[in-house]
């Protein structure tokens, strides 16, 4: 059986750059830009303008994977797109990319796996390349975080959290030489822990009541209580769960793959905090080098983060053919996962 390996990748943000000192000129919130990078890491995000979806963030992101793996859209022939912010509550974003590639009947599917979204995608379209259903396997991290905020003092502890931006790897199967070489995802594993689902959510709608929007009996208008609205987030408990289960996660990926965490070149871990990261950092012992971070231009952007890290280290060189590199997220669900893959 072949192994799925990265052919390219790509990733883009909107040009609209909002640092910390605009969340309190411009938006008015009650925080200072030391506390968030003290906190965070976080000097800088970028929103997205009216009208744009993650699936436009994802097609430019899209248009670097394939140029950078020598492909146009007409090699793709699956599309896993990873976002918590979809467009709408159906159809997923996965739909809205096809059409934009312009490969109608190419199979399209969403994952909805917050943080760790693009590393279940992967698993996905790890899988698909595998067994031989996909050959040129697109997955796509994106989000649209901007328009989910509330951009006030009130919100201020999500809201200086998280940007918009997507990122794009390309999945082909290995040849017998890369196979020989031992290219390609080589292991990857992935956890959930469902007690924790409301520690970290956004209940928006409400299926389990009829209407699944509580509707105004005057207007017959929806409305959303601000705090179904707005993202909810036991931050404490989501930073101590992270710090935790990344660890974790990275010493059984070493161990199953028979290798100790020295002997990886690169951890690429979801950026939702740098004091995250360099807690993980330290507890494997690794260099600030081996543990790169562009939390501090782009904040948390969810399913994009990981491919868009990818695609700067690759742009940037370094990240190349050879490396041993681990992949590593945690978020919302609880749900997390690894991936041990050679470049
Ligand atoms: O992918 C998963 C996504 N989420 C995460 O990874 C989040 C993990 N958690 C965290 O990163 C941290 O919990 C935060 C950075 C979100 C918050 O840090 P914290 O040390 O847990 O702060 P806190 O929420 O307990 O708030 C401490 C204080 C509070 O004031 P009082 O009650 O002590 O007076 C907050 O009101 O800081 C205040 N605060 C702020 N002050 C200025 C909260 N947010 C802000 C802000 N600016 N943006």
């Amino acid at each position: 059986m072949p192994r799925a390996y990265i052919a390219g990748t790509g990733h883009y943000a909107p040009p609209n750059v909002v640092t910390n000192q605009d969340l309190v000129d411009k938006f008015k919130i009650d925080t200072t830009n030391e506390w968030i990078v003290q906190r965070t890491g976080i000097e800088q995000r970028h929103f997205a303008g009216d009208g744009v979806g993650p699936s436009d963030l994802g097609y430019e992101a899209t248009q670097m994977a394939l140029s950078r793996a020598g492909l146009t859209a007409a090699d793709v022939d699956f599309i896993v797109f990873a976002t918590l912010s979809p467009e709408h509550a159906f159809p997923g974003s996965g739909c809205y990319l096809q059409a934009k590639l312009g490969i109608p009947g190419v199979p399209a599917m969403d994952i909805r796996n917050q943080c760790s979204g693009f590393l279940y995608a992967l698993a996905a379209a790890k899988g698909l390349v595998e067994t031989g259903m996909s050959k040129t396997c697109l997955v796509v991290g994106g989000e649209r975080h901007s328009s989910g905020l509330d951009l006030t003092t009130e919100g201020r502890q999500i809201a200086c959290l998280f940007g918009d931006g997507a990122g794009a790897v390309v999945l082909r199967a290995t040849s017998d030489e890369d196979f020989e070489k031992g290219r390609g995802i080589r292991w990857m594993n992935l956890g959930a822990d469902g007690r924790f689902a409301d520690a970290l959510s956004q209940k928006v709608w409400d299926n389990r009541h009829a209407p699944f929007i509580p509707k105004d009996p005057v207007t017959g208008k929806g409305i959303v209580e601000k705090e179904k609205l707005w993202c909810q987030m036991d931050g404490k408990q989501v930073f101590k769960n992270a710090v935790e289960k990344m660890i974790l996660s990275v010493m059984g990926m070493c161990m199953e793959n028979q290798i100790e965490p020295a002997d990886l070149d690169l951890v690429v871990c979801h950026q939702a905090n740098l004091r995250i990261n360099e807690y993980v950092r330290d507890q494997l012992g690794l260099s600030p080098e081996k543990v790169p971070n562009n939390i501090q231009r782009y904040g948390n952007t969810t399913a994009a983060t990981i491919p868009i890290l990818l695609s700067e280290l690759e742009a940037d060189g370094r990240l190349k053919r050879g490396m041993k590199v681990a992949l590593v997220a945690f978020g919302s669900g609880f749900t997390w996962g690894s991936a041990y893959v050679v470049w």
